[in-house]
């Protein structure tokens, strides 16, 4: 694996790749990687020649007083895990290479941003879609992976990647659980033990949801107060949103019907966690 911290060097060696017909698959991260970064690689293992891994904390996603400065830094342990996953070439940029003195430029993607995690993270999309656009410049891959637990980021990137041309697939992975069903984040490691017991109840409501939806219920205000109801009695857990959206577009669904999203973010103290399961129906 190289490990490759400047834009020239990596392009060059990408150029080298593509010369003689390799294609470029590419796995986006803020480090502190785990089974779900892990399952990206290892599609991108399977569908591309080479795999290429970035680990930036980007600090234009955060907002001034979100947690960027305790969000887990621990190179050493993900270059270890990059290796073992079988990424070919590790990109490792700093804050400077990324983002000179006098940066000016961002990509900004409308309306859909406003929404779900949109309303308490104003400005996070821009910052995300901003660094990935960068990226997916830096790097020309041929497929990006992205995962499904983040889904209103999936679906901003798709519309970024679709709105200005860029020439890449984005392809969204299933969201990789826990045993008890919690969805793996790198923020789960905040949770002191008791949150830690209590958050699995994000997974089981939405679980319950997926089964009343899908045995007939259309009423999404009904689904809502279900969930609402069984976060608030099973834990300490703080609602900001729940929601029931069209899964492609983002629109707020008045009948469940179609491809649903159902999505949510709750509070365990400090940390912020999010959640969705995707119902067809
Ligand atoms: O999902 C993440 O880890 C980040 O938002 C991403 C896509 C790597 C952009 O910084």
């Amino acid at each position: 694996m190289r490990v490759v911290k400047s834009i020239q060097p990596l392009r060059q060696l990408i150029k080298q790749a593509k010369q003689k017909g390799k294609t470029i698959g590419f796995v986006p991260t803020m480090g502190a990687l785990h089974e779900g970064h892990a399952s990206l690689l290892k599609k991108s293992r399977k569908e591309n020649d080479i795999s290429i891994l970035s680990i930036f904390i980007n600090p234009t996603q955060f907002g001034p007083h979100e947690d960027l400065n305790k969000y887990p830094r621990e190179f050493n342990h993900d270059r270890r895990l990059a290796e073992q996953g079988g990424v070919d070439i590790l990109f490792y940029p700093s804050a400077k290479t990324i983002y000179p003195r006098e940066y000016l430029t961002y990509i900004e993607v409308n309306g859909i941003t406003n929404l779900l995690c949109g309303c308490t993270r104003p400005g996070h999309f821009k910052g995300v879609t901003t660094i990935v656009g960068k990226l997916i410049n830096i790097i020309n891959p041929d497929c990006m992976y992205v995962g499904q637990k983040d889904a209103q980021q999936a679906v901003v990137i798709k519309k970024m990647v679709s709105d200005l041309n860029f020439d890449v697939d984005v392809k969204v992975c299933p969201i990789i659980r826990e045993p008890d069903g919690l969805a793996m984040s790198s923020r789960n490691r905040y949770l002191s033990p008791q949150q830690r017991r209590e958050a699995p109840i994000l997974s089981q409501s939405l679980k319950k949801a997926k089964k009343i939806i899908s045995s007939g219920e259309r009423n999404p205000q009904k689904i809502i107060r279900l969930i609402t109801s069984n976060i608030k009695q099973n834990s300490t857990g703080m609602i900001e949103y729940i929601e029931c959206v069209n899964a492609d577009t983002l629109t707020p669904l008045k009948i469940l019907t179609g491809n649903i999203l159902v999505a949510l973010a709750v509070k365990f103290g400090s940390t912020r966690l999010i959640d969705n399961m995707v119902v067809r129906s």
